[in-house]
């Protein structure tokens, strides 16, 4: 296999919640709690798990916003050495992240509405001194091109745009420094369902035309379905199973796995409306993970070895999962069995 791109291990981002002058200290939120994984160069890996499980943290670990507090991210740079984006020095770091880039959310949020778009797109080739002032605008009506905008767009606001073409000019904004790896957040989450395929296509155009690699964050296991080609999954700022995503899709190895899959909303309800079952029990808290397991509280296979005793990552199948029981249970007959709690709701 070749070298990875980017390899992570052992990974914690923690956050600390200082008391005040009245106020006594919170637990620490241990966000990201000693994770690893790699993504290899020209992979999609998707990244996935329930809400607060620590996604966007280890996202905004590897594009260098979030402090880690330990472990090491490997980078291979372009010119061949790997480097430890966690342990340099800010500022050496730094230029790392031209390489390195993110699409968020909520093009709303992130595009600074005061600027124009020839701004917003040109403010990164700025930062990092990528090209001459004189040849920003021809760069940037290149972007336009490539995300499917009208260069006519470089004069306005990003107000002026619908949800998909702001997304558009966020991607713009993300590949204008020539990046080698992109962190894509829930990228299409915030869009119209109608919109979301149009920006999967041009995440994966641009992805075979730039030779991007993309670490694709998303709650839509559909998705990451038809997109990725690993797949790591996170449970409480733990890792609990990763593998290639046929097979992960196919063979779920880790109760939780077999959970979150089992939720994905199904055309189920009379009126022809989807349900989404939700997993059973709560989501813990990353500042109050349970002992042993994490996942033991909602765990319909968990035994005492369970709730004392931290399962390794280790290989089953095809995957590798952190489960003490992962080749004696039955997960077939689990989700055909497990009281799993249905909200009617669409998510
Ligand atoms: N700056 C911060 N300070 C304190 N706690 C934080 C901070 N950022 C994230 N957290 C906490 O860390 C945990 C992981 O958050 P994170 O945003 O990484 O989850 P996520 O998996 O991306 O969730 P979602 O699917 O909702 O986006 C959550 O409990 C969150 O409240
Ligand atoms: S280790 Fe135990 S509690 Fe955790 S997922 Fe496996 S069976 Fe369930
Ligand atoms: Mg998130």
């Amino acid at each position: 296999m070749a070298e990875p791109l980017l390899s992570v291990r052992d990974l914690s981002v923690h956050f600390e919640r200082p008391g005040g002058f009245l106020t006594k200290a919170q637990p620490t939120v241990k966000a990201v709690d000693g994770v690893s994984f790699d993504i290899q160069p020209g992979e999609t890996l998707g990244l996935v798990g329930e809400s607060g499980c620590g996604k966007s943290t280890i996202g905004r670990a590897i594009t260098g916003v979030a402090r880690t507090r330990g472990g090491t991210i490997s980078y291979a740079t372009k010119e061949g050495p790997v480097v430890d984006l966690a342990a340099m020095p800010r500022r050496e770091r730094a230029r790392y992240f031209s390489e390195i880039r993110m699409v968020f959310q909520d093009p709303q949020s992130s595009l600074n509405a005061r600027l124009r778009v020839l701004d917003v797109i040109g403010e990164p080739l700025r930062n990092f001194g990528l090209s001459r002032p004189a040849e920003i605008k021809e760069r940037v009506a290149d972007l336009l091109d490539l995300v499917g905008l009208r260069p006519e767009y470089l004069e306005r606001y990003p107000h002026a745009f619908s949800g998909g073409e702001r997304q558009r000019i966020g991607i713009a904004r993300a590949i204008a420094t020539d990046p080698r790896l992109l962190v894509a957040d829930e990228a299409v989450s915030a869009l119209d369902v109608s919109i979301r395929g149009q920006i999967i296509n041009l995440l994966m155009a641009l992805k075979a035309r730039l030779g991007l690699t993309y670490l694709f964050i998303s709650h839509d296991l559909a998705l990451v379905q038809a997109i990725a080609d690993n797949v790591v999954v996170m449970y409480v700022g733990a890792l609990v199973e990763r593998g290639p995503a046929a097979a992960l899709f196919a063979n779920p190895r880790h109760p939780y796995t077999a959970a979150l899959m089992a939720a994905v909303p199904k055309p189920q309800r009379g009126d022809g409306r989807p349900s989404h079952a939700a997993i059973r029990g709560e989501v813990a808290d990353p500042a109050n993970a349970p002992p042993g397991c994490r996942y033991h509280p909602r765990c319909l296979f968990a035994t005492e070895r369970c709730r004392v005793e931290v399962p390794a990552l280790r290989p089953v199948g095809a995957s590798e999962v952190a489960c003490h029981h992962a080749e004696h249970i039955d997960l077939n007959a689990a989700a055909r069995h497990a009281p799993l709690e249905t909200n009617g709701a669409n998510p």
